[in-house]
């Protein structure tokens, strides 16, 4: 690449301290990179119109329509819906997101954890210990249940393979057919939706929120699954209709819930999900951000963009992944 001023790269996290942390690794990595670390808006916009490459979590997207010499957005989050949905995006810019295997054993743990705080029925313990009640109950088994994995991207495939560890039966479903190890049948597509969720135990969402996936879980979607089914949200709020979930909830059609993400985050303290047994609210933390974890794949894209060779996990802004 011909450069003759170097290029600027925009770190953008809302924690101060993140975006240093990224910053830095990035800057000790490319030394002949200007690369800035801002965390409030204002920041922002004062440089958003120097940046050649911005990278960043929760970055004002509205501000990208100003990016005029911007080449390339990268997020540093396996989803990228907002930034999609923004339109935003100057057209001579490339959109990546961050590779699910990142976060996907992290996010697998969490997965197995609140399957088996459902199955061993952990919330009535530890309410049973704070009334210092002595009362002995039978709990479930994973081994035997049925789990379907709804959304088989790379985090989708990592809970695969510990489910199938724990000898569960699993099922998957995802936009275009295909098999994929370790699920026992693969269902595709909104004609197969109804017969995959019909024959779970546990049903783990861990699709992206695209226009195809938005709302996606509805009444519909609920009365057609097995009495007692358990549900763990970990991809997007809003690819559940929460009423309808609500719904599912209080008539005993659900038996439980553990859910990471919300329609409105942080959820609001007046929210139903917050006071109601059977769900387990945890605030958007199944896949956390470690600096180096996510910097990792930033940087080998970064070497990628130098010498000018395509990117690796660009986003195809139709299909919105
Ligand atoms: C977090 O929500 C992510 O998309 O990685």
């Amino acid at each position: 690449m011909n450069e003759a001023a170097p290029l600027t790269v925009l770190i953008y996290y809302q924690n101060e301290k993140r975006a240093e942390e990224v910053r830095s690794l990035v800057a000790r990595r490319f030394p002949q990179l200007t690369v800035r670390a801002v965390s409030a808006r204002g920041d922002a916009e004062a440089l958003v119109e120097e940046a050649d490459v911005i990278a960043g979590w929760g970055f004002p997207t509205d501000l990208l329509a100003r990016a005029r010499r911007l080449r390339w957005f990268h997020k540093f989050a396996a989803g990228v819906d907002d930034v999609v949905a923004a339109g935003t995006l100057p057209p001579q810019a490339v959109l990546t997101r961050t590779d699910g295997r990142v976060f996907g054993r992290r996010m697998a743990e969490y997965v197995i954890a609140y399957m088996l705080a459902h199955s061993q029925n952990v919330p009535r313990i530890l309410r049973q210990q704070a009334e210092r009640r002595w009362k002995p109950f039978l709990t479930t088994t994973l081994a035997g249940r049925t789990v379907g994995i709804a959304g088989l991207g790379d985090i989708g495939q990592e809970i695969v393979r510990r489910a199938a560890a724990l000898d569960m039966r699993v099922l998957g479903w995802r936009r275009s057919a295909g098999d994929v190890p370790g699920v026992e049948r693969m269902y595709a597509g909104r004609e197969e939706f109804h017969e995959f969720r019909g024959q779970c135990d546990y049903v783990v969402v861990v699709l992206p929120l695209t226009d195809a996936t938005r709302g996606l879980f509805d009444d519909t979607a609920f009365a057609a699954m097995r009495d007692g089914t358990y549900l763990i949200n970990v991809g997007r709020g809003p690819v559940i209709q929460e009423q309808a979930l609500l719904r599912a909830l209080e008539s005993g059609k659900l038996a439980g819930a553990t859910l990471d993400v919300f329609d409105v985050e942080p959820l609001p303290e007046d929210h139903p999900f917050w006071r109601m047994e059977n769900v387990i609210v945890t605030p958007h933390m199944s896949g956390p951000t470690v600096a180096e974890e996510v910097t990792a794949p930033f940087i080998e894209n970064m070497e990628r963009f130098l010498a000018g060779r395509p990117l690796l996990k660009q986003v195809d802004l139709q299909r919105g992944y």
